[in-house]
């Protein structure tokens, strides 16, 4: 991925900082939708910004951060398009990808320190969609998201 969109909450932000420099050293553009602080916001806008930046094609993918990773990534799997996974280790980041296509990946600041987190963003980055009966699958997601919306 060559751009990401991040978002955080009051909570994540502690490691915003930190992860944007990580992802900044590995040559990606880093879009940033916010929050600015530690003052107290609600997740759900940034798991907004940050989805409609993936699905609108203005960044390749996202990474979202708050207390958990839980509300965040629950809020951007709302967004048509939108394959987000909460990790707390890189194999699940890992296999995210190379089986589910994940395009944004979400933790959280009071599951996982700066280094782990970290590593849960190289695994997640490093791996390449496999595709084949994944893909297969993976359409099959998308079929069910197409039933929703056309009610
Ligand atoms: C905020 O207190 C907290 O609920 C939020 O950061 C996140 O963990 C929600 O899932």
């Amino acid at each position: 991925m060559k751009s990401i969109a991040l978002g955080c909450d009051h909570v994540g932000f502690i490691l915003k900082a930190d992860i944007v420099a990580h992802l900044q050293t590995r040559g990606i553009k880093v879009i940033d939708k916010g929050w600015w602080s530690t003052e107290r916001t609600d997740y759900p806008r940034y798991a907004n910004e940050v989805a409609e930046a993936v699905t609108s094609g203005e960044v390749d993918g996202g990474v979202l951060i708050c207390g958990t990773g839980v509300g965040i990534s629950i809020t951007a799997n709302k967004h048509p398009g939108i394959r987000a996974v909460v990790c707390s280790e890189p194999y699940s980041a890992q296999l995210s990808r190379q089986h589910n296509n994940t395009n944004v990946l979400a933790f959280g600041s009071r599951v996982v320190g700066l280094e782990l987190a970290k590593m849960i963003v190289d695994a997640w980055l490093d791996a390449e969609f496999e595709g084949g009966r994944h893909q297969t699958r993976v359409d099959a997601i998308t079929e069910v998201e197409a039933r929703f919306n056309a009610l």
